[in-house]
């Protein structure tokens, strides 16, 4: 068996920074546990213009639909706002998402307990907190048609279209209730059903899909309840499954229960591969923070969490993955801190090295 392969796109900003203390992880797992991956590495986003002129050439389009798993760190930044739309950096990686048809993007909200502090709910709300919010990518209202903006009379229109089809609310589906199958056993869906007619057929194709999963609970919640039970109680929560416009700000919101935006990873995942495997990319949740770009600032732990969601879900190998949750849990415990973690006492910060070697030591 070939190892499985893996493409980094470090892209731009703290990207390559970030990046390089994954491959120090990546690496650590070839030589001490025996479990090597064929890297590749390319170029996305603005670094991709500045030497192709486009943010993603066919060949690294092509090279991602081949590999086991595409690592990206995160696009774009000042030096392009200028750019025309089509060849801006976020085009890149709109592009990997569209091609690869990545229509289930899993984002966990998981708090270590020694952040716990660090969080704007009471401690025991989000103290062990570990949920995970599953987000159809690919469709709905962003994606919609019509869309525009028309003179109608003598004003202007906005015009946006939720549309969702049966399959496609059932492959997201499917992809919750396998999550959930290998978590807690708890599904919920959120959606408007009350006021949205694609919100009546979420339910219904989500209520079939469930009948495959009888071993699974599931719950449905209009997602503006289910806003407020977030903030409320999120451990209620397992897996949480609704559409992208609601899953945007769910995840936004459940993420931010955490803390930093530095401790945020997630996956994208879409219909598996010849070898089983599903098509998979992996990034922060963070873009390139050009404010702290080229500082060793940046902290390196949501790109790390990234790779371990690539582990578990990509690799089959949640073992490795818990294990590596397991040493970032360990540095925070004994104190290590990036800058964006630190409260206002006086902890000296480190730097992103120092952070990737640190969670290289509790590795060992
Ligand atoms: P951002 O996520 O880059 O930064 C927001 C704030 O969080 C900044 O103060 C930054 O310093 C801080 N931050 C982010 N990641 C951090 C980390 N790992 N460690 C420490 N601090 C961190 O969002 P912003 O400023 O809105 O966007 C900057 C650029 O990134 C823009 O060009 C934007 O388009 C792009 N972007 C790219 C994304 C991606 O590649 N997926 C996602 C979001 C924004
Ligand atoms: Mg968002």
């Amino acid at each position: 068996m070939p190892n499985p392969s893996i493409l980094i796109l470090p892209g731009d900003g703290i990207g390559p920074e970030v990046m390089a203390e994954v491959r120090k992880v990546i690496d650590w797992y070839g030589t001490k546990r025996d479990l090597a991956f064929d890297v590749s590495e390319d170029l996305v986003g603005g670094a991709a213009y500045d030497a192709h002129g486009t943010p993603l050439t066919d060949e690294t389009m092509a090279k991602a639909q081949e590999v086991d798993a595409v690592l990206l760190g995160a696009v774009g930044g000042p030096k392009y706002d200028a750019l025309d739309f089509s060849v801006k950096p976020e085009r890149g990686l709109l592009r990997l998402r569209k091609e690869m048809d990545l229509f289930a993007n899993l984002r966990p909200a998981q708090c270590f307990d020694a952040l716990a502090d660090f969080s704007s709910l009471k401690k025991d709300v989000v103290a062990g907190l570990d949920i995970m919010i599953v987000r159809e990518l690919t469709s709905g209202i962003y994606f919609g048609e019509p869309r525009g903006i028309i003179e109608e009379g003598n004003e202007r229109v906005g015009i946006n279209t939720q549309r969702y089809t049966e399959s496609e609310i059932d492959r997201v589906a499917r992809s919750a209730f396998e999550l959930a199958m290998r978590r807690g056993k708890k599904l919920c869906s959120m959606e408007k059903a009350n006021v949205m007619e694609s919100g009546v057929l979420w339910r219904e194709v989500v209520t079939e899909v469930g009948k495959d999963y009888p071993e699974v609970e599931l719950s449905h919640m209009y997602a503006d309840a289910g806003a407020m039970q977030l903030c409320r109680w999120p451990k209620q929560f397992d897996v949480i499954v609704t559409d992208n416009l609601f899953g945007d700000l769910l995840s936004d919101a459940a993420a931010m229960l955490t803390g930093s935006l530095g401790m945020l990873p997630s996956a994208s995942l879409g219909k598996p591969m010849a070898n089983g495997r599903p098509k998979a990319l992996y990034e922060p949740v963070h873009g390139s923070a050009p404010d702290i770009a080229g500082q060793g600032k940046a902290n390196p732990i949501a790109c790390i969490l990234s790779f371990a969601m690539a582990l578990r879900y990509s690799f089959d190998n949640g073992d490795e993955a818990t294990r590596l949750e397991d040493a970032i849990e360990k540095v925070l415990a004994d104190g290590f801190r990036t800058a964006d973690l630190l409260g206002e006492e006086g902890v000296d910060p480190i730097s992103t090295t120092q952070m990737g070697d640190a969670v290289i030591a509790a590795l060992d």
